[in-house]
């Protein structure tokens, strides 16, 4: 029986570029996406950037925009991401929309007429001259515990104490480094509690994977409390619709947003909204999304659901997060890597086929290790799928005009490939996309075996032989059109050229058992081409270079758990080892290439360094010549794509235009010490 399913991924934040980290999760619902698609069920991939919140408005406001204007540019840039990582989304919206205005108003007021919003007056952080209400990322201070300086509202990096911002010793807001006054306002709260019981039932009722039902489970015991939903103006938000001046928190409407954009969706393709939306629907509805926002997801989402008299979730699928080389992505080692850098670079489908290969359906962490990319897509995708079909297609087109046989010689091993494919449906079904993986290659072995053992290079050569050769290669033919039906969610690109080489409609996964024979293929071309380390070397250094030139951007961004935010500690010792220096800047020119680097030629007095330098949006390179700045003397040199450098200079700022380089008084001499 067909189904229809409505399959969500978390919705971006409209504030910043799509990275390696979020890519796991577009990838795995695009994987699963595109296999029930295969299977002939109606699947609808519905996403939207979730554009409101406080950092976004911080944002634009630093940028000199409009907060409509940054997610009309983030929108356009995120769409373009997926896009080229081949993230074939059935719409994407964005959850400042009429549509989730509405449908955020109607959750909302049936909520509120069930009887599950209460409105009481809360104590917090008020900005004096900022004139607004500080979140708790966005005040800083003093450890209460530890006394460690420069701490966030809610918990300490230093010793892991949490706290209420009120508790943080000397308080300043991270906004415009005013003390923080306590103020009053009245909040508005959704009664989480009311639904106790209910999503004790739902939570163990098989939508979610047993280890988060077990989350749960420690959640449930901790109670269920209030949920404050409003936030003060100025906020980037939707109006509460009783409330003037109060707005709905980001985190209100961020999943009302998946219903918006599906709507936007259904309005545009005439897909029956309703049907799904249906109290007692039997379409699925299914939520993609990363471990940390599982409280959301599994409480949140469902009790407004349910008080508003909407269907609710049939599953909640999280994943882990990502790792790169084993530690979390690190903005300095050059493993903090976006889309684009990564698309500059390599083959989409090469991270595609990677991250299914490390796919299951449980919440660990997945790490890409740089080095085990590179061969298994070497080794697998090249060295055993892609081979198949170079080594046979040659004789085909050469020798029979192109035309397969009309026979199969070992329908055995057809067979065999074949009666994988329910076993490779489940492993998908289940989002066991690295058992999936295994199988696949496993049969791909087989195939190369079986080429091997059958030599026909060497009966090519014989006289005679000319039928054994066309069966053994109409065979290695058909074994590959298997296995690139197998990969096609994970490789779509590839499987559609090698569509294009094998001539034929797209496919189905209800074609697999139907062999190709006395079939017309094309002239093959290669797939796809190994990964040299070279480019691996030139993303890593990309991704410096991009992350030197934002380095000056906002004071401390709110941490997100892919993101490795500030450098380890380090001692009084430690820093005494930098030595810095007045430095005259005696040359600086644009570098070919290098989209966010100026190479300066700096005099320390005694000799010159060469330096690249993050700071090309800010400056033209003929106003920095003459110019003193600070630069760190004795970093050791680096090499870099561009040339080697040998040092860092100081600058800072918000970041773009506003990017300046430290400029020492003139009575500073080049060479002196700083410190
Ligand atoms: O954590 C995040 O990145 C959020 N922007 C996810 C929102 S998912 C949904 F609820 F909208
Ligand atoms: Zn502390």
């Amino acid at each position: 029986m067909q189904r229809k399913i409505l399959v969500t991924s978390a919705l971006p934040y409209a504030n910043g570029s799509i990275h390696l980290g979020h890519l796991v999760e577009y990838i795995q619902t695009d994987i699963w996406v595109r296999f029930q698609k295969m299977r002939g069920n109606e699947c609808h991939y519905i996403c939207a950037d979730d554009a409101h919140g406080t950092p976004i408005m911080l944002r634009a406001e630093s940028q000199g925009i409009t907060p409509a204007e940054l997610i009309a540019n983030v929108k356009q840039e995120h769409e373009t991401d997926f896009a080229d990582f081949n993230i074939a989304f059935d719409n994407f919206h964005s959850t400042h929309s009429d549509e989730n205005k509405a449908l955020a108003s109607q959750i909302y007021l049936a909520n509120k007429k069930a009887g599950h919003i209460t409105t009481r007056t809360i104590s917090q952080a008020y900005d004096p001259e900022k004139e607004m209400f500080l979140p708790d990322r966005f005040i800083r201070g003093e450890c209460p515990k530890c006394g460690a300086a420069d701490q966030y509202g809610d918990n300490c990096e230093a010793c892991g104490a949490t706290y209420e911002p009120t508790d943080l010793k000397n308080p300043v807001s991270a906004i415009s480094g005013a003390t923080p006054i306590t103020k009053d306002s009245e909040h508005h709260f959704f009664t989480l509690g009311d639904f106790e019981e209910s999503l004790k039932t739902w939570t163990r009722g098989g939508h979610l994977q047993s280890e988060v039902s077990h989350k749960l489970d420690e959640w449930f015991e901790g109670g269920l409390r209030d949920w404050d939903i409003s936030r003060d103006a100025p906020y980037f938000g939707f109006e509460i619709p009783d409330a003037p001046n109060k707005f709905f928190y980001v985190w209100l409407d961020a999943p009302i947003g998946y219903l918006a954009s599906f709507k936007n969706y259904c309005d545009r393709t005439g897909v029956d909204f309703d049907e799904y939306m249906n109290v007692d629907s039997t379409t699925e509805m299914v939520h993609f999304i990363g471990k940390d926002i599982i409280y959301f997801h599994a409480l949140f989402w469902p009790a407004m659901l349910q008080g508003a008299g909407f269907r609710l979730p049939n599953s909640i699928f999280a994943h882990g997060f990502l790792t790169v080389d084993g530690k979390k992505m690190s903005k300095s080692r050059g493993t903090f890597i976006k889309a684009r850098t990564y698309l500059d670079h390599l083959n989409p489908e090469y991270l595609r086929y990677y991250y299914a290969a490390k796919l299951s359906s449980g919440i660990d962490d997945i790490d890409l290790n740089l080095e085990d990319f590179q061969s298994r897509i070497n080794s697998d995708l090249v060295g055993k799928v892609v081979n198949i079909a170079s080594r046979c297609a040659g004789f085909i087109k050469k020798r029979f005009d192109g035309k397969l046989s009309s026979s199969l010689s070992e329908p055995a091993l057809f067979d065999d490939f074949v009666a994988q494919a329910d076993a490779i449906a489940e492993k998908m079904e289940n989002r066991e996309f690295g058992h999936a993986m295994r199988e696949i290659m496993a049969l791909a072995d087989k195939a190369n075996q079986y080429i091997d053992e059958m030599k026909p290079w060497a009966l090519a050569k014989e006289e005679g032989k000319d039928k054994q050769v066309h069966d053994i290669c109409t065979m290695g033919i058909n074994l590959f059109r298997v296995l690139v039906a197998y990969l096609k969610p994970v490789l779509p690109e590839t499987v559609s050229q090698a569509e294009a080489f094998l001539n034929i409609e797209p496919m189905q996964w209800s074609d697999i058992g139907s062999p190709l024979l006395s079939h017309e293929i094309n002239k093959f071309k290669p797939l796809m081409t190994r990964i040299e380390s070279d480019k691996i070397t030139a993303i890593l250094d990309d991704s410096k270079e991009s992350m030197q030139a934002e380095k000056a951007v906002a004071p401390k961004k709110a941490a997100s758990s892919d993101i490795e935010d500030i450098a380890d500690e380090i001692s009084f010792d430690d820093f005494a080892k930098i030595d810095l220096r007045i430095a005259k800047i005696a040359n600086a020119e644009h570098v070919e290439g290098a989209k966010k680097l100026l190479k300066l030629t700096l005099d320390i007095g005694n000799g010159e360094k060469q330096v690249f330098a993050g700071i090309k949006s800010a400056y033209e390179p003929e106003d920095l010549i003459g110019k003193l700045t600070v630069m760190v003397a004795n970093l050791a040199p680096r090499k870099m794509r561009f040339g080697l450098s040998e040092g860092m200079v100081l600058a800072a700022g918000p970041g773009g235009k506003d990017l300046f380089i430290l400029n020492p008084d003139d009575g500073a001499t080049p060479g002196m010490r700083v410190k």
